[in-house]
């Protein structure tokens, strides 16, 4: 058997939470590792340079915008993503099948693929687990993901068994689809909704392939179920996960329930909300979220975070970065995007050390005293 492209050593562990190293073609990545999302080739209002600055070993792009625009072909002649986007380090790309899920009304999901409308101009497109792989072939990133159905979290085990039987086809179709598994690694999603016997299912048809697998994703969650069966499911399917294969869980940015997450031995972790909310105003502090805009930090002197030591925390004022929003000037939502990604990655590396030393509970349970505490 060939070497997979992208590995995992394991180096630590302090009950179910580990620490260790992903190795890719681009670098590597030390997990628990949280990733910035990069939609459409770019971690919105930042350079390639700061989003390095403050600590990410790894972003993500899309495969459902990259296809739609640029285009895929694009981005391929110049030279792939990493080159396009000016980052030289490891990147991820997701499938595609979250994002035209999403779409709901404009879109059918037929045996050969998804039919949709594209949001951008309305024409009609057609993304198949081969053409998502070929699209992700030309997108050059280190991490690939196979194509499948996230269906929403309130979906019955009716909806769910043949959902998951259809993904588990379209698995194996990615696999012989793709070209390039020398310097690709390819992660297969488990589904399953919020039922352990749907996720032992998927799981174990998926593991059938594992040789060609270089980790797995938690796919399905943080999609509208409540929170105690997200941790529910999270507690029973990360165990049976293969020990040297990184785990993945997708589409969670929440601190505490990256936290728990993490305690339950997931490796990696992506979300939009950091950035999106920063974009809007809102920032992590220790001590929970705030809201820059509110007029009683017009005279504030303190940075966002006083335990922060991010360049923004080091050199601007929550009077100055609430001005920026009140005038619409776009340094402000550069500012609280920069310290929100901050922010996390420092709580990921935070929870490593912690994991090494093994006091990875006093860690989370100290966050969470002072992030649940609401006072700025
Ligand atoms: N992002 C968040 N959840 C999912 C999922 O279940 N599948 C994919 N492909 N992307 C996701
Ligand atoms: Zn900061």
């Amino acid at each position: 058997m060939n070497k997979l492209p992208v590995n995992y050593e394991l180096s630590h562990r302090d009950g179910k939470a580990r620490a260790g190293v992903i190795t890719t073609p681009h670098g590597d990545i030390k997990t628990p590792v949280f990733m910035p999302v990069g939609t459409q080739a770019t971690v919105k209002t930042m350079n390639p340079e700061e989003v390095r600055e403050l600590g990410a070993d790894i972003i993500l792009g899309n495969t459902y915008h990259l296809f739609l625009r640029p285009g895929d072909d694009v981005v391929a002649k110049f030279g792939g993503l990493h080159k396009f986007m000016n980052w030289s380090h490891p990147i991820l790309t997701d499938s595609g099948g979250f994002q035209v899920f999403s779409l709901g009304a404009i879109r059918k999901i037929k045996e050969e693929g998804v039919y949709f409308r594209s949001h951008i101009d309305g024409s009609k497109r057609f993304i198949s687990p081969e053409k998502s792989i070929d699209i992700q072939n030309n997108l050059g990133a280190d991490i690939v993901m196979l194509f499948d159905e996230c269906p929403p979290g309130q979906s019955s085990r009716e909806y769910l068994i043949p959902s998951i039987e259809r993904t588990t086809r379209w698995a194996k179709r990615c696999v012989t689809a793709h070209k390039r598994p020398d310097d690709q690694g390819l992660f297969a999603i488990v589904q399953g909704g919020i039922y352990e016997d749907l996720r032992d299912k998927s799981m174990n048809e998926l593991m059938e392939m594992d040789e060609s697998f270089s980790g797995y994703a938690i796919g399905g969650l943080a999609v509208g179920e409540p929170r105690e069966d997200m941790y529910r499911i999270l507690d029973y399917i990360t165990p049976k996960l293969p020990e040297h294969k990184p785990r993945y869980l997708m589409g969670v940015g929440e601190p505490l329930d990256m936290l728990e997450a993490v305690e339950h031995g997931v490796d990696m972790m992506d979300c939009v909300q950091p950035s999106r909310i920063g974009r809007h105003g809102t920032t992590f502090t220790k001590y929970g979220r705030l809201v820059i805009k509110n007029a009683k930090y017009s005279l504030d002197p303190r940075p966002l975070d006083e335990d922060c030591d991010c360049y923004v925390c080091k050199n601007y004022t929550r009077g100055y970065i609430r001005h920026l929003f009140k005038a619409n000037e776009m340094l402000g939502q550069k500012l609280a995007t920069y310290h929100n990604l901050y922010f996390l990655i420092k709580m990921m590396n935070g929870a490593r050390d912690a994991i090494i030393d093994k006091r990875f509970i006093a860690f989370k349970e100290e966050f969470i005293g002072n992030y649940t505490q609401g006072k700025d």
